[in-house]
C-alpha cells in the first residue's frame, strides 16, 4: 500500500516532524502553501500530486474559525485534483463545549460544527474530546471517527517526573480524566465542585486534604482555556497545607495568557501535551496519533 500524503495545517511543525520521523513507512510530507491575502482572506495551494492518493491533515482545531477556511479549501481541493481519502486528524477538536442550549436562541455550535467538518473530511482522529453531554462523537459526527486517549502518556509522565501524586480534578467533568490516570498510577484523587458564573469567572470549592499533606498536588483538565478553572483551584489550594501544584492539561488552549495567569496565581509548573503547539508540552502524542492510523493499514 502506497504511504499517505500527509499536509499539515496548523503550524504545529514540531509534532508533524515527530509524526512523520516515526511514521516514515505510512506518510509522506506534501506540500502545500497556505498564506492570508492583506484582507485576511486565505490562500491554499497544494503543490504535491495527490490523483488517487490516500490523505491525511494534521490540522488541531484551535482558533477554530481562523482553521476552517483554509481546512474547506484545503479539502474541496484534494477531492477536485483526485484524492482518493481525506482523514483529519485533529488531536484537539473545537466547539465541543457548547454542547446543548444554554440559553434560548443559542446555536448548539458542537453539533453545527460536526456537520460542517463530516462534509469535508472521510474521517477524523481525535485525542479526548470534550464529551460531557454527547456519549460519542458518533452522536453528532456523520463520519468514522477514531477517539484516542492521552490517560497512559500523562501516567508515564507522573511516574517519572513526581513522587507522590494527589490527583485533583478541578470539577466533575474532569473526573473522567483524572480517575483514569490515578488508577494507572495507583495514586489517590479528589475531585473538587464548580460553579461557572461567565466565561472568566469560576467558583471552586476544595474538599479536607488532611490525609495527602506528604503528596505534591497535581492538577489535571482536558482543556486549560482562559485558566480560570485552574487559577481558582490553584488559589484554593494555596490555603491547604498541601505544596505548589503541577498542572496538567491535555489541550493547551491558554487564551489571554493564561498560563502566565495560572503560575502567577501560585502553580509550580504547568505541563501539556504537544496537541497544540506551545511552550509547555512535554507530553508527545505523535506516536499515538500513529497507532490510529497504522491500525487502518492492517
Ligand atoms: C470544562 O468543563 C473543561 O473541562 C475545562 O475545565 C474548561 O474548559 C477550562 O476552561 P477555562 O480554562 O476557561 O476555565
Amino acid at each position: 500500500m502506497n504511504r499517505s500524503l500527509f499536509f499539515t495545517l496548523d503550524g504545529n511543525s514540531a509534532l508533524a516532524d515527530a509524526m512523520l520521523m516515526h511514521g516514515s513507512a505510512i506518510l509522506t510530507r506534501a506540500e502545500l502553501e497556505l498564506r492570508c491575502f492583506p484582507d485576511g482572506e486565505s490562500y491554499v495551494r497544494i503543490l504535491s500530486e495527490c490523483r488517487d492518493q490516500h490523505v491525511v491533515i494534521l490540522c488541531s482545531l484551535f482558533n477554530p474559525d481562523q482553521h476552517i477556511m483554509p481546512l474547506v479549501f484545503l479539502t474541496e481541493t484534494l477531492r477536485e485534483l483526485g484524492a482518493r481519502s481525506i482523514c483529519l486528524v485533529s488531536p484537539y477538536l473545537a466547539y465541543m463545549r457548547q454542547d446543548r442550549r444554554f440559553h434560548e436562541g443559542e446555536a448548539v455550535s458542537s453539533r453545527v460544527f460536526a456537520k460542517l467538518l463530516s462534509q469535508y473530511v472521510d474521517r477524523l482522529v481525535t485525542v479526548d474530546p470534550h464529551l460531557h453531554r454527547y456519549a460519542s462523537l458518533g452522536e453528532i459526527y456523520a463520519i468514522p471517527n477514531t477517539v484516542l486517549h492521552a490517560d497512559n502518556l500523562i501516567a508515564q509522565w507522573l511516574m517519572q517526573h513526581i513522587a507522590q501524586p494527589l490527583l485533583v480534578g478541578p470539577d466533575s467533568e474532569s473526573e473522567q480524566w483524572v480517575a483514569a490516570v490515578a488508577k494507572a498510577i495507583a495514586a489517590p484523587y479528589i475531585v473538587l465542585e464548580k460553579i461557572r458564573h461567565g466565561d472568566r469567572h469560576v467558583e471552586v470549592s476544595v474538599p479536607s486534604v488532611s490525609p495527602y499533606k506528604h503528596c505534591t498536588p497535581v492538577l489535571l483538565d482536558d482543556i486549560i482555556s482562559s485558566g480560570h478553572t485552574l487559577i481558582e483551584t490553584v488559589k484554593h489550594l494555596k490555603k491547604t497545607e498541601l505544596a505548589a501544584p503541577v498542572c496538567i492539561a491535555v489541550h493547551g488552549l491558554f487564551a489571554e495568557h493564561s498560563d502566565e495567569k495560572i503560575v502567577a496565581a501560585g502553580a509550580a509548573r504547568i505541563i501539556t501535551t504537544n496537541s497544540i503547539g506551545h511552550r509547555t508540552n512535554a507530553i508527545d502524542l505523535s506516536q499515538l496519533l500513529l497507532s490510529a492510523l497504522s491500525s487502518d493499514r492492517e
